[in-house]
């Protein structure tokens, strides 16, 4: 509202019309029937993640080497599962301000929570490994854990650029293109935390893979619920936003989920080499990351499982051609029109 001070109550018997979007609803509509089944099954699921069985978790039965590669693997999973908390918090305030309906303003609180705990699990994960709560200022302990500290400081600072571009996003799209965006993220994430668990030895490990990739198999059925809900009805020019958006989400989840691309991340040329020795240690110790083959095949299958979803509203998906998916050539790619989150 305008002002604040100007006072209506002795001028008119009720009060004027309120300005939108305003930050909350006084309504709880309930049309879409799945949402709120996903809703009660968050609330069914929830784990915490302080319990998972710490204690069998031997720290001294790994090299430094493998405590560090082990660490560095976590701590890239948080540059993005850290980010997701006020990501999701945003776009809950979002959901308030255009009055959604009250199963999608409770689910978006659930994916918030579990969100939490996913980044409470990687500061679990990374503390205990490294003997310290911070990746940044712990101070390696061998050659490799130097060379992947300083990846760690490039990868963090790409974050921190991302956040920015993301506040300025949200508020420029509807709900329908932040869904896809998002839907993204959650068939990627469901993937290779199923794969983190098959493939993982260490107990609280496999127990903590098993709950996160539950959570995100839930954030998918969210978006596709939505998605269901709004894209038959969705505009021309918003389709082109939700393509070039798709394009975008690949850029940027493909430095966790595959290899980041250098015309997106910032990175120096020895990056992607710090980390694939990384995690060839981290997978002789057990910890179960996916091997390049295995990525790409996993990336390209989470893409044409979103382009199916894409196909049925006659959205062009863009071209992939990292994953060989062709498609429509999105070129102008920058930081401003990133909205993707894991
Ligand atoms: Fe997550
Ligand atoms: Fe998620």
């Amino acid at each position: 509202m305008a002002s604040h001070k100007e006072r209506f109550a002795d001028k008119m018997e009720f009060p004027p019309e309120i300005e939108q979007p305003n930050v909350y609803p006084l309504s709880w509509e309930s049309h879409t029937k799945k949402l709120q089944e996903v809703w009660e099954a968050a609330l069914r699921e929830n784990w915490e993640p302080e319990k998972l069985p710490w204690d069998t978790l031997d720290v001294d039965s790994y090299s430094w080497e493998e405590r560090e590669a082990i660490a560095y693997w976590w701590t890239l999973l948080s540059v993005f599962d850290a980010s997701a908390p006020p990501v999701f918090a945003e776009a809950l305030i979002k959901t308030y301000e255009v009055h959604e309906e009250d199963p999608v303003r409770k689910c978006f609180f659930s994916v918030q929570r579990d969100e939490q705990n996913h980044e409470i699990m990687c500061g679990l994960a990374i503390t205990k490994l490294l003997g310290h709560p911070d990746p940044i200022t712990y101070e390696p302990k061998t050659e490799l854990g130097k060379r992947l500290q300083k990846n760690t400081k490039w990868l963090y600072f790409n974050g921190s650029r991302y956040w920015t571009g993301y506040k300025q996003a949200v508020p420029k799209y509807s709900l329908a293109v932040l869904f896809s965006s998002f839907l993204m993220g959650e068939i990627a994430a469901a993937t290779i935390f199923k794969q983190m668990y098959e493939n993982s030895r260490e107990a609280v490990f496999k127990e903590g893979f098993k709950n996160i990739g539950r959570d995100e198999g839930r954030h998918m059925a969210i978006c596709m619920a939505v998605m269901e809900r709004d894209y038959p009805k969705i505009a021309e020019e918003t389709k082109a936003v939700v393509t070039k958006q798709i394009r975008a989400g690949y850029l940027f989840l493909s430095a966790v989920l595959f290899e980041p691309p250098m015309e997106f991340w910032d990175l120096p040329e020895d990056f992607i080499a710090n980390q694939r020795e990384a995690e060839e240690v981290a997978r002789m110790a057990g910890f179960g990351i996916p091997t390049y083959e295995a990525k790409l095949e996993n990336w390209k299958n989470a893409m044409l499982n979103l382009k199916g979803v894409l196909d049925r509203y006659n959205i062009p998906f863009p071209a992939i051609p990292e994953v060989g998916i062709t498609g429509q050539e999105v070129s102008d790619i920058d930081m401003e029109d990133i909205i993707p989150v894991f």
